[in-house]
């Protein structure tokens, strides 16, 4: 019997659930095809995002890497020399967080199953907080940016680290073919799934530019923001305070 394709992920109500089935599907495969796909250069982009955090100020305090997925944020943050404080690394695909626990060596990293639209955390609990690729699959940004503002104690610092869409004549038609062409057909073969790599440059361009997110970041209550271009624009690395 023919197994039917799952659906993909669309605007609407349904859009989180449809998420959350993507990542438990893929999860198994998800880190090989994270640095297969990205040629490894997400380690360098997640070592800059911890490098703006600013948790040298509070060594010891509580850090949240929301849609952490498989930890690889969250230990680069828990494995830093003189880091003394927690990583609470939440996430709503199970499966995710079952193989990222898979890589725990001792770290002072806690999996949390939760939804970055309702964080089971107390106003002002973080001395700090960080999303990679996960703020361009919440089904409502601002409420998932509002949650993040909510959670941070006052004049900490958000990190949130995604993709982009680079400019230029030589850089950008080279991206747009990988991007579209090459990654979802050796996303498809490697992970057995018929779409999930598909979805990755479509929700890319529907992701808004660097200066939309910061409005956004700004309207949901967070100020100072301001963002680098990784890898020839490839991805962004926002920085706000609360
Ligand atoms: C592309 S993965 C990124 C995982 C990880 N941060 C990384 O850098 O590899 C996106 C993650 O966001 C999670 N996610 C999406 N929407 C979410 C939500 N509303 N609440 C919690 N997790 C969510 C997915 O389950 C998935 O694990």
């Amino acid at each position: 019997m023919a197994i039917p394709a799952p659906a993909r992920p669309s605007p609407g109500e349904d859009r989180a659930r449809q998420v959350r089935t993507l990542f438990s599907e893929i999860a198994p495969r998800y880190d090989l095809l994270n640095h297969l796909l990205s040629l490894n250069v997400d380690r360098r982009w997640r070592r800059r995002a911890v490098d703006r955090l600013g948790w040298e100020t509070a060594p010891r305090g509580r850090f949240l890497d929301a849609c952490a997925g498989t930890f690889d944020l969250g230990l680069e943050l828990a494995r830093r020399p003189g880091f003394q404080g927690l990583v609470v690394a939440s996430d709503f695909a199970f499966p995710m967080l079952r193989h990222g626990v898979d890589k725990l060596r001792g770290e002072a990293l806690r999996p949390v199953c939760a939804d970055s639209l309702r964080l089971p955390f107390p106003d002002g609990s973080f001395q700090g907080a960080m999303v990679a690729f996960g703020v361009r699959n919440l089904a409502d940004r601002l409420q998932g940016l509002q949650e993040l503002a909510r959670i941070l104690e006052a004049g900490r610092k958000l990190v949130v680290l995604d993709f982009s869409e680079p400019g230029g004549s030589v850089l950008r038609p080279l991206y747009l073919f990988y991007f579209r062409k090459v990654l979802p057909t050796l996303g498809r073969l490697v992970s057995g799934h018929p779409w999930a790599y598909a979805y990755l440059p479509a929700s890319v361009q529907e992701f808004p530019p660097p200066a939309g997110l910061a409005r956004e970041m700004e309207n949901a209550g967070f100020r100072e923001v301001h963002w680098e271009l990784l890898t020839g624009g490839i991805a962004a690395l926002h920085v706000a305070v609360r």
